[in-house]
């Protein structure tokens, strides 16, 4: 299966998938990396793998509806089966993820539907929570708020901070991820009447 990543940053993520691809964990191959930051490590992390890697300039567009039209014409040059949000920080247009939708993934520092949005590590911190988590789901018009797939929970610890949080989160990311991508590939995975249904059982 084809696989294009969407990132903006250090794409710790992207890294992830393209090693669960390489080691068979994941029936398919990341085809190519797009990003909305020219500075993006992610970027790096493609070219050293091979991987066809652009900077999509959002300054070169007139407004969000021009910026994912030009998304949508390069990624679709790669026929892509499954396209993946990791660490993307932009907003989608509804044209963008109806274009790809049952087959747009995102991953979220949080136990969705809580804290949906920024900083997450900071509110769970700041309301004391016992236990933070992250959430994959597919991407559907409401921001954070498609059909989750699968969730990983942390307990909080007393001397936890946005950073130690950070880390152990991400370290279930590359973990779940690559996880859900796969039965996605697998056709395992689907999103059937805006559900994620795993092998006929209900998510
Ligand atoms: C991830 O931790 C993810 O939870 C959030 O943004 C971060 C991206 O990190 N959406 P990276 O670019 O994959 O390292």
């Amino acid at each position: 299966k084809n696989i294009v990543v969407l990132i903006s940053g250090n794409g710790s993520n992207l890294q992830a998938i393209i090693d669960a691809c390489r080691a068979n964990k994941i029936t398919g191959n990341v085809v190519a990396v797009l990003s909305n930051k020219a500075n993006a490590y992610g970027l790096e992390r493609a070219k050293l793998a091979d991987i066809p890697a652009y900077f999509v300039d959002p300054t070169l567009y007139n407004d969000r509806t021009d910026y994912d039209k030009a998304l949508i014409e390069k990624i679709d040059a790669y026929q892509p089966d499954i396209v993946v949000l990791a660490g993307f920080m932009r907003i989608l247009s509804p044209d963008f993820v109806t274009h790809y939708q049952h087959k747009l993934l995102n991953i979220h520092p949080s136990l969705l539907p809580k804290y949906p949005g920024l900083h997450t590590h900071r509110q769970v911190l700041a309301n004391k929570d016992s236990f933070h988590g992250v959430t994959v789901h597919f991407v559907t018009e409401e921001l954070d708020g498609g059909p989750m797939i699968i969730q990983a929970r942390i307990p909080v610890l007393p001397d936890d901070t946005e950073q130690s949080l950070q880390t152990r989160i991400q370290a279930e990311e590359y973990r779940i991820y690559p996880l859900a991508i796969g039965w996605l590939a697998d056709e395992r995975l689907k999103m059937q009447n805006n559900q994620a249904v795993l092998d006929d059982i209900a998510l």
